[in-house]
């Protein structure tokens, strides 16, 4: 298989995956694809009642996402919706919508339209077993829940978000329960992924280990 300028980070939710890429991305130059978005859109939009045909459409036609500083915006008819979109209530939805086969396929496209020649890194959960399958990097992301409730915790307050622990680790273990078992594409690591825990690892730490992989696969 010809293999193509894409660094696939894949793994549960709040493992880093996010923050990995945007570091990855920025160091080497490379496009940034966030996949969960996506799925996160396909969910907002089923809250205002649109149908699939209208929410793909959307997403292609009407929605432009931006990196600016490490942090990714989205926009809808250039109104910025991501607070709207990093909140656990629609994260819920998208991981009801993520299940779904139709849901998945008319996001493939999408999701392969965001390659460039140039690099481009792809976080998610299926980006190295199904959407980049031909990636030249695969790394699959990993942390325990508690560590990792403990990031979304921080991560939500950030944002100004009340949130409750216990709730977030039950709903994090509940989620990684259903992502990884559903059948279609499930969350696995693929065959030719560098798996990394990082829940004893800084970010700095995990980068480092990552830019050596960057160094050797792609210079
Ligand atoms: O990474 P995230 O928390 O923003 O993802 C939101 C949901 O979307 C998550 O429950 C799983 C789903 N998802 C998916 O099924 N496949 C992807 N490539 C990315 C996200």
């Amino acid at each position: 298989m010809k293999k193509i300028n894409v660094i696939t980070i894949d793994g549960p939710s709040a493992s880093g995956k996010g923050a990995l890429s945007r570091r990855v991305a920025h160091n080497f130059g490379f496009d940034i694809l966030d996949s969960g978005l996506l799925y996160r859109l396909f969910g907002h939009f089923i809250n205002l009642k649109f149908d699939s045909e209208e929410i793909v459409n959307k997403i292609k036609n009407e929605i432009t996402f931006s990196l600016k500083n490490e942090i990714i915006n989205v926009f809808f008819q250039d109104i910025n919706i991501t607070n709207n979109l990093r909140t656990e209530k629609i994260a819920k939805v998208a991981s009801k919508m993520s299940s779904k086969s139709a849901v998945r396929e008319s996001l493939f496209n999408i999701q392969r339209n965001f390659y460039i020649e140039t690099g481009l890194v792809a976080d998610g959960r299926d980006m190295g077993t199904v959407v980049f399958k031909d990636a030249k990097l695969k790394i699959f992301l990993t942390a325990s829940p508690e560590i990792r409730a403990k990031r979304r915790y921080l991560e939500l307050q950030n944002l100004g978000q009340e949130v409750n622990m216990l709730d977030l680790i039950a709903d994090i273990k509940e989620r990684d329960l259903k992502d990884s078992s559903r059948k279609l594409s499930p969350l696995i690591p693929d065959d030719e992924a560098h798996i990394i825990d990082s829940s004893d690892m800084s970010l700095e730490e995990v980068f480092s280990l990552t830019e050596n992989l960057v160094k050797k696969e792609f210079i």
